[in-house]
């Protein structure tokens, strides 16, 4: 049996071998300490990406706290994807699906770009579509990110890799020829592996992600529909009056919310 231990103080965290993880660790822990309602939130969801890392981590250590491990042990986690079911079967945490549990109390997941009206461009991990069911059937969606991520103005702004979607793969050149015919997408691109011949990236649905490029997005809501409507289109990355709130780990262990 794993051994009891209390949760680290988010004052006096062990050092770690980047500030910018260390940005993204307060964000998660802060994020977890002020959102989960542990005696009464039970079903949580755990988004994707190396910052949501810390978010199965915190919620690992309420499970071995005597104080919370009561409470935690209730927790059932819902994963968005392949590797946020790792994170929450590696951190002893109990894994449930959304099929199981499709109404979700709380869910902690990252951002690769979120404006000044909590609008986000996710999807930089592939994940876009689950993370969407999950956030979308919580009742609070929480964001977990570092500096890098917030914007100043509008989406677009940051993040320059384009807004992801995913398409099914026999429509990927209608919706590359539709997104610039019809969306005045500035360039398409269907996103290929690593290494490049190794083929496009394949989604845990078995679908292909396109990053499409618009340059600032002034109205997301209009663009994620118009995306939408095209065929091919399963969901896009554009996450619109979504999330609840969002926390920014800055490199010297302070955070900021929005
Ligand atoms: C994956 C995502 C991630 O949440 C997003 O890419 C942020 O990742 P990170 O925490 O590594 O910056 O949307 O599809």
């Amino acid at each position: 049996a794993a051994k009891m231990t209390s949760i680290p103080d988010v004052k006096n965290l062990p050092t770690l071998h980047s500030t910018l993880e260390e940005a993204k660790r307060v964000a998660a822990y802060r994020a977890v300490d002020e959102n989960l309602d542990y005696a009464n939130h039970r079903v949580i969801g755990v988004g994707s990406g190396s910052t949501v890392i810390y978010v199965a981590e915190r919620l690992g250590q309420y499970l071995l706290d005597p104080q919370f491990s009561i409470y935690a042990s209730q927790f059932i986690c819902i994963p968005t994807g392949f590797q946020s079911k790792e994170l929450i079967l590696t951190n002893g945490l109990r894994l449930g699906s959304v099929e199981q549990y499709p109404v979700i109390d709380i869910v902690f997941d990252g951002a690769d770009e979120v404006d000044v009206n909590l609008q986000l461009i996710k999807g930089g991990g592939g994940c876009l579509f689950q993370e969407k069911l999950v956030s979308t059937s919580a009742s609070k969606f929480v964001v977990v990110a570092d500096y890098r991520k917030r914007s100043p103005k509008y989406l677009g702004t940051n993040w320059v890799k384009g807004v992801p979607i995913e398409v099914v793969p026999t429509s990927y050149i209608r919706v590359l020829n539709d997104l610039k015919t019809k969306l005045k997408c500035k360039n398409a691109v269907l996103r290929q592996g690593a290494p490049a011949k190794a083929g496009p990236v394949v989604t845990d649905n078995c679908n292909f992600i396109i990053d499409a490029h618009f340059g600032e997005i002034e109205h997301p809501e209009k663009l994620h529909q118009d995306i939408k409507m095209l065929v091919g289109v399963v969901e896009t990355g554009l996450f619109i009056d979504n999330a609840s709130k969002a926390y920014f780990g800055n490199p010297d262990g302070s955070v900021e919310m929005l």
